[in-house]
């Protein structure tokens, strides 16, 4: 299997193939050389299986020709592109084929290009294990994800088998999350994806039918791969915290993630979130910090003890 600049026939074919798949009339011209242009043909012994083609650094086409679908060869040229020079580092709003490039480990970012977003972290592993335990005798839990991000915990609390509410307060993180929950193929109906502050939390739960929770998740911080500085921050974290412990059903958990650089205001949401929860009463709640690492997420866990 290879990579190669496509001939002018396979840019026909291409082009023909590219247009029969999204409608329009076939563009050749894409798939010839230009300025800013990247073209790849996948050839297998001589025959030509498909391609992909850039402009400006952005994935703007990847095709496989239709007796080479549905085995495997799409994952596969992707994987080969990226380890060319000039890689493309974004793929382009990829309309129908977003589930692909969502399983694929990509999500929209807020400028409207999907990227790969970095794998679950060890804090977030922990606090997904924990809250599975928690709520293991719960057939059908009713789960908030509080700030959604790039959907990997509303996959996750979707797939206990309950319903979810999942909220964000940026439109990217909305659609991240959206289209992660379409590539795991969540039921749309026992799904709700809201952009919103979760400084609204108690009212947005009690509308939507999410009080009393079995179990919230909150991951702080930012949203990958887009503007760090749309960030939690102290004050609106506890209150939302505050918020989601106050419709935390008997029995149920809460987990939180916190993040610092040990400075600024992520090191000061850090504390503000540790001395709230591990200051509240022993006799309504258990809370469990983990012991963590210098520098690495830290998960807290919170259950809410039967009366
Ligand atoms: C680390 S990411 C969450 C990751 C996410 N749980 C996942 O599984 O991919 C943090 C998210 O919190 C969101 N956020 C920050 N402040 C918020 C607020 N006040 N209300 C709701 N979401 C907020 C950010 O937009 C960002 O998407």
């Amino acid at each position: 299997m290879q990579l190669l600049v496509p001939d002018p026939r396979q840019a026909v074919r291409l082009a023909a193939g590219e247009a029969r798949a999204l409608g329009g009339a076939p563009r050749p011209q894409a798939w010839t050389p230009g300025p800013g242009r990247g073209i790849w043909a996948l050839e297998k012994d001589g025959a030509l299986i498909g391609g992909a083609r850039a402009e400006a650094g952005v994935l703007a086409g990847l095709y496989i020709l239709p007796q080479w679908q549905r085995r495997g060869y799409g994952r596969y040229l992707l994987r080969a592109l990226a380890r060319q020079p000039g890689a493309p580092a974004a793929v382009a709003a990829p309309g129908g084929a977003a589930p692909f490039f969502a399983r694929l480990g990509f999500a929209p970012c807020a400028d409207g290009l999907w990227r790969r977003v970095p794998p679950v972290s060890g804090a977030v592993v922990w606090a997904q294990t924990q809250l599975r335990r928690a709520l293991a005798g719960r057939p059908a839990p009713v789960c908030i994800d509080a700030t959604c991000g790039n959907g990997h915990d509303t996959v996750f609390l979707a797939g206990l088998g309950g319903r979810v509410l999942a909220l964000d307060i940026q439109p990217a993180a909305v659609a991240a999350t959206r289209a992660r929950l379409a590539a795991a193929g969540a039921d749309p109906a026992r799904c709700r994806v809201v952009q919103a502050d979760h400084a609204r939390l108690a009212a947005l739960a009690a509308r939507e039918g999410f009080a009393p929770a079995d179990g919230v998740m909150f991951n702080f911080g930012w949203l990958p791969g887009a503007d760090h500085t749309v960030h939690s921050r102290a004050r609106g974290s506890r209150a939302a915290l505050a918020a989601a412990l106050h419709l935390l059903a008997e029995g149920g958990a809460l987990t939180a993630v916190l993040y610092s650089p040990g400075h600024g205001p992520q090191e000061e949401e850090k504390q503000a979130v540790l001395a709230q929860l591990t200051g509240l009463d022993e006799a309504r709640f258990a809370v469990t910090v983990h012991p963590g690492h210098p520098g690495a997420p830290l998960p807290v866990l919170v259950r809410r003890l039967p009366i």
